[in-house]
């Protein structure tokens, strides 16, 4: 059997197959094809379109989310950054900036020196929502970068991308783990030398519903047609799973960056996170916070974590919607377990005017700024650090002063 393939072909036929595949073989020397993306996540995902018609209660505040926003195609509507002639520069020093131009549909940046454009790029994708800042990525090929000139939502202005030397640079890639937390699904064909050769059809944007609750195909096609059917079934909801669990989905990406064990998109909601990764440790040194901060470290070191058997992230979170600045809510989530005859109250003694329920959180859980990240904004001569909600939720003397 072995030896009869050949002789389908004739001696120089088979010459001409040799070299084809010396040429594959060749290029694998270059290109070397490692499995990235790993697991059974991202099968069976049918878009949050198809929660629709029997959740439309979640689906239509979840589409309002921070996470829903998180990562969008670079169209007008979505970046936030100005292109009015006046503010579409970013200037690195005398010579150097970048310009953002609107150039038909399209938004591009073009760095200059000395006024001569140098490199250029389109914007392709938007990765923030825009609540504290944005930054844009572009394609070349199936490779992806960053761009040079990011925006920071605290002064509506360009910035420098953080972490970038202070001249522009088209040259970053972007690695799979940067998606697998801005993203619902990102699906990569190998690894060619610092980039990731991803597979453009497949990217999710946004954190989508089966990013918390796996694929949904069989959950639909079951609940279409068995609707009387009141139990959910193949879907994965890990309010019924025990606490590590619980938070174990929301630390995949709120607990800073993390060691990876196994390839991006591995870990599903209802694993354990530590099978896939080792993260920041347990702690309440708030300092260490950056734009990825550490929340799940920061409340796991707090006595209400400690003391509680109960509490996780949707002690005070409903991811569901958009609860942003509504300080007033979370601090009635704190009445649901401070509130009780029995339990611990605030022992601060307020002056006159001053309702501690209005607003529990800024006392207890106060707005920090970060000593990681810090950006170069246009016109301010020092650089302004990132400022993060502290999850260590603790008793800030200093704070009591109003
Ligand atoms: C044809 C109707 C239907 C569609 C479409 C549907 N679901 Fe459901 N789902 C149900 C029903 C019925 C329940 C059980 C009652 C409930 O919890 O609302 C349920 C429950 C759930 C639960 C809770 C499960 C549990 O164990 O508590 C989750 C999570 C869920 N659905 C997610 C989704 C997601 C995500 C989608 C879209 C990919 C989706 N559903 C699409 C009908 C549907
Ligand atoms: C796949 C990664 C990922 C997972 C999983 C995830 N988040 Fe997020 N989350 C993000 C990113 C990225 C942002 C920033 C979104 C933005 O503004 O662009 C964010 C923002 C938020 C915010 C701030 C915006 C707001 O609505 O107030 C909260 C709160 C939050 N997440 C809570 C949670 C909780 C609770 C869970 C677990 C149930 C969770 N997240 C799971 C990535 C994730
Ligand atoms: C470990 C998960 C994780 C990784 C990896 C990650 N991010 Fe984030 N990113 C987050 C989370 C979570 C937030 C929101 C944090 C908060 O508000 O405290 C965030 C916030 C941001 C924001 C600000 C959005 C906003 O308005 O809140 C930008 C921009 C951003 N990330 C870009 C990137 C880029 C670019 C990469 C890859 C080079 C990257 N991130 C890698 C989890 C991650
Ligand atoms: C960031 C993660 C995340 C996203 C995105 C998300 N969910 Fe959930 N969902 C959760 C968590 C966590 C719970 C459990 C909440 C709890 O502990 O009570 C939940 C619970 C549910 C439930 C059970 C009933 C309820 O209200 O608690 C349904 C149904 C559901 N989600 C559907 C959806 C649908 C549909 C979408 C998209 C439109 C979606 N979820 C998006 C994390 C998420
Ligand atoms: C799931 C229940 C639960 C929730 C929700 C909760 N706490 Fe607590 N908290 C506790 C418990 C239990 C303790 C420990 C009381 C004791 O000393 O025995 C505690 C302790 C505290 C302390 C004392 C901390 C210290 O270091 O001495 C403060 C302050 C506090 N909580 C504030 C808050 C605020 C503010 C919120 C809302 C943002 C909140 N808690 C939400 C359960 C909770
Ligand atoms: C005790 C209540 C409480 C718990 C528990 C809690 N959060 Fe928060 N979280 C808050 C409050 C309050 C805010 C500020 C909301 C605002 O500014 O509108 C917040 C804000 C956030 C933000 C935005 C941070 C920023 O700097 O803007 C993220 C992200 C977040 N939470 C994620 C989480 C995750 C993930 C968990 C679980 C590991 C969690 N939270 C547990 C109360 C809580
Ligand atoms: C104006 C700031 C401020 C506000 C608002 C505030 N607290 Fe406090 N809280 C403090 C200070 C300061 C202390 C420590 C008082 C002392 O022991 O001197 C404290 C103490 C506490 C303690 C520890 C009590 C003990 O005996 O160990 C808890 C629990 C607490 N607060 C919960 C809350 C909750 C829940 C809210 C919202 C209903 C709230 N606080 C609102 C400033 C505040």
């Amino acid at each position: 059997m072995r030896n009869r393939l050949p002789k389908f072909f004739t001696q120089k036929q088979s010459q001409v197959i040799l070299i084809i595949l010396l040429v594959i073989v060749g290029s694998n020397l270059f290109f070397t094809p490692k499995k990235e993306t790993g697991g059974p996540y991202g099968t069976k995902m049918v878009g949050s379109e198809a929660c629709r018609s029997c959740h439309a209660n979640i689906y239509d505040t979840h589409i309002q989310t921070a996470h829903y926003r998180d990562s969008r195609p670079a169209e007008e509507q979505y970046i936030k950054g100005s292109f009015a002639e006046g503010s579409n520069f970013f200037n690195y020093n005398q010579f150097m900036s970048v310009e953002l131009r609107k150039e038909g549909d399209r938004f591009v940046q073009v760095g200059l020196v000395g006024g001569t454009e140098m490199q250029r790029a389109f914007f392709d994708i938007v990765i923030g929502s825009g609540r504290k800042g944005q930054t844009y990525l572009f394609w070349q090929g199936n490779n992806l970068f960053q761009l040079p000139v990011s925006y920071y939502t605290e002064t509506n202005s360009w910035c420098n991308s953080p972490g970038f030397p202070n001249v522009f640079k088209f040259n970053r890639p972007i690695p799979l783990n940067c998606l697998e937390c801005h993203a619902t699904f990102a699906k990569s064909n190998g690894i060619n030398g610092d980039k990731v050769e991803y597979d453009k059809g497949s990217i999710v944007f946004g954190i989508d519903c089966e990013r918390c609750h796996g694929g949904g195909a069989d959950h639909v096609s079951w609940h279409l047609e068995h609707k009387d059917d009141k139990i959910g079934r193949y879907i994965v909801n890990t309010a019924k799973m025990e606490r590590q669990v619980r938070v174990d989905g929301c630390s995949l990406c709120h607990s800073g960056f993390r060691k990876a064990i196994q390839p991006p998109f591995s870990f599903q909601f209802g694993d354990t996170l530590a099978k896939f990764s080792t993260g920041s440790p347990i702690s309440n040194k708030a300092d260490t916070l950056d734009v990825h901060g550490n929340q799940y470290g920061l409340m796991a070191a707090s006595k209400c974590y400690i003391k509680s058997a109960t509490m996780d992230c949707s002690s005070c979170h409903n991811v569901h919607r958009n609860e942003y600045n509504e300080p007033k809510l979370y601090s009635a989530r704190c009445m649901n377990c401070h509130g009780d005859k029995d339990a611990v109250h605030c022992s601060f003694k307020p002056t006159a005017g001053l309702v501690l329920e209005d607003n529990c959180i800024d006392c207890h859980m106060p707005v920090l700024s970060s000593n990681k990240i810090r950006l170069d904004v246009n016109g301010k001569q020092a650089q302004l650090p990132d400022r993060i909600r502290t999850h260590y939720i603790s008793i800030y003397k200093n704070r009591s002063k109003s």
